[in-house]
């Protein structure tokens, strides 16, 4: 007879957290959200840890270099989606790798036989006035000089005027060598009352821009998840068919840590390709899998290698995965199962194997349960979809902002390969994804620090300064569909929802 759950498996909505006692010491400004990523020994400490508990999901919405770059400067990582070519995706890996915070590859270049109507011509369509002139107009070629909206009159003079005869010409240029640090840069910005600082290699070829507005806003973050040479960290999906080619690119254009993305992860071909990564790489390259939603599913996971494991099946915002399959399990208690096995295979081997929580995160109060219940830390899809940084577009529906939002089971984004089960068949028969619009909530740093100020407070109700010590103290109870109404404003009528 089939294994039937003695509990029903719950979401996140159905607890709460009972407040435990508070110290002096809890304080939000005392709590730290550093939280391990990959496994480690009893007594060591984890290869990478993350500054806060926030990982962006493996999707096409979602995580690309720009989502990547701005989640990193705060703390947490993204998993660059794995559905598009192995080059596509090993360039974005690339980008955020040769990110330079405050450096800015030049967008608008001149040559110096173009002409003052191509000048206005470049600005009316890029916006930018300051236009580095270049042998070639490349962003990296033989810089020539420079070309700002001080340079010319528009009223007094001849549109074909050349762009060499009105330039600041290289010689009366204050330019510095490449490897100026953004804080030398901005020094020699103010010393010389310059707007922009062109930095070029040691042939004189253009390399970076640095802008005297930007150094405040890069000014480094304390939080921001660097690697050993000081470049951001990024995280990159790959999937259980084309690992053999995709795994060495990504690893060469600089991943630290990858992740097996699937829809359901206890399975052979998960095993296959940690063991094919072990034995290509041993423990140097770090490579999450998933998912799974109960004990059994983490431990297979973790005795075949993998240096963290997804926790969730169904429970995504964009996912239908159980309407179509009946297969899943709600996320609260999937995640109180898998943090059990997890603090049980810790007990039996000394190795500690983070997990993650991966979809059906609504509301930021959940992030907090999904810790205390175990979770190391969070996949979002939606929560970051929403953002300036995702790469979707913004659209105008019925007057209200929205971003689009699809899943990686969706016909839009193709993704076959997270969906297979074997087999010779490169399509999927039928969708566990949809195709959605999510409010627009504006800049992920504004939006990020407010999330965490919720975490961090709630955290200190619960007399808790680090995460373990919240999963150590914390006390969750089930609420009653009752006492959920009660939880919102009730008996009263609201006056608007921007006062509240
Ligand atoms: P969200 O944060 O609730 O939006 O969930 C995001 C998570 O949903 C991802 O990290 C994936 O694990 C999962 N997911 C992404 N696309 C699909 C899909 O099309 N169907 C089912 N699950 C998906």
């Amino acid at each position: 007879m089939a294994f039937i759950f003695e509990e029903p498996s719950r979401t996140f909505n159905e607890y709460l957290l009972v407040p435990g006692y508070s110290s002096a010491e809890c304080t939000p400004a005392n709590v730290s959200l550093k939280t391990p990523l990959t496994k480690f020994r009893k007594g060591e400490e984890p290869e990478i840890s993350l500054s806060i508990p926030m990982v962006s999901a493996i999707m096409q919405a979602v995580s690309d270099d720009g989502m990547a770059v701005a989640l990193a400067t705060e703390g947490g990582l993204s998993f660059i989606y794995g559905s598009q070519t192995i080059e596509d995706e090993a360039a974005m890996v690339r980008r955020v790798k040769d990110y330079k915070a405050g450096f800015v590859v030049s967008v608008a270049n001149l040559s110096p036989d173009m002409t003052l109507a191509d000048v206005l011509e470049l600005k009316e369509q890029c916006g930018y006035s300051t236009m580095p002139v270049t042998e070639d107009a490349t962003p990296n070629g033989k810089l020539l000089g420079i070309v700002t909206s001080r340079d010319y009159r528009v009223s007094r003079m001849d549109p074909a005027t050349k762009v060499s005869e009105f330039m600041t010409p290289r010689e009366k240029m204050v330019v510095a060598p490449s490897s100026t640090t953004l804080k030398e840069a901005n020094d020699i910005i103010w010393d010389n009352k310059l707007n922009s600082l062109p930095l070029v290699d040691e042939n004189d070829n253009l390399a970076y821009l640095v802008f005297r507005k930007d150094y405040d806003a890069h000014k480094s973050n304390p939080h921001e998840l660097l690697d050993e040479h000081k470049r951001y960290m990024v995280g990159a999906g790959i999937n259980t068919r084309d690992y053999a080619e995709r795994v060495p690119a990504l690893v060469e254009a600089g991943a630290d840590v990858l992740c097996i993305d699937s829809s359901e992860g206890y399975s052979q071909w998960q095993a296959d390709t940690l063991k094919w990564i072990r034995d290509h790489y041993g423990d140097d390259v770090k490579v999450g899998a998933g998912n799974v939603v109960d004990g059994e599913g983490f431990r297979f996971l973790a005795e075949a290698g993998a240096d963290f494991v997804k926790i969730g099946i169904g429970g995504g915002s964009i996912c239908i995965t159980r309407e179509q399959k009946g297969i899943g399990r709600g996320q609260a208690t999937a995640v109180i199962d898998v943090a059990k096995a997890r603090d049980e295979y810790f007990e039996e081997t000394g190795i500690y194997v983070p997990i993650c929580s991966d979809g059906g995160i609504v509301h930021d109060s959940h992030m907090t349960l999904a810790l205390a219940m175990g979770a190391d830390f969070l996949m979002l899809g939606r929560y970051f979809a929403r953002f300036d940084e995702s790469p979707t577009n913004k659209v105008n529906v019925n007057g209200t902002y929205m971003k689009e939002y699809w899943g990686e089971g969706s016909a839009r984004a193709r993704n076959w390969a997270r969906y297979d089960l074997g087999g010779d068949k490169k399509k999927l028969s039928f969708v566990e994804g949809v195709d959605s619009y999510v409010p627009y909530a504006g800049s992920l740093k504004h939006n990020v620090d407010q999330t965490l100020a919720k975490i961090k407070s709630t955290m200190c109700n619960c007399g808790a300064l680090t995460i373990p010590e919240l999963q150590q103290k914390a006390k969750l109870t089930v609420v009653s569909s009752t006492s959920i109404v009660e939880g919102g404003a009730h008996d009263v009528l609201l006056k608007s929802s921007t006062d509240n």
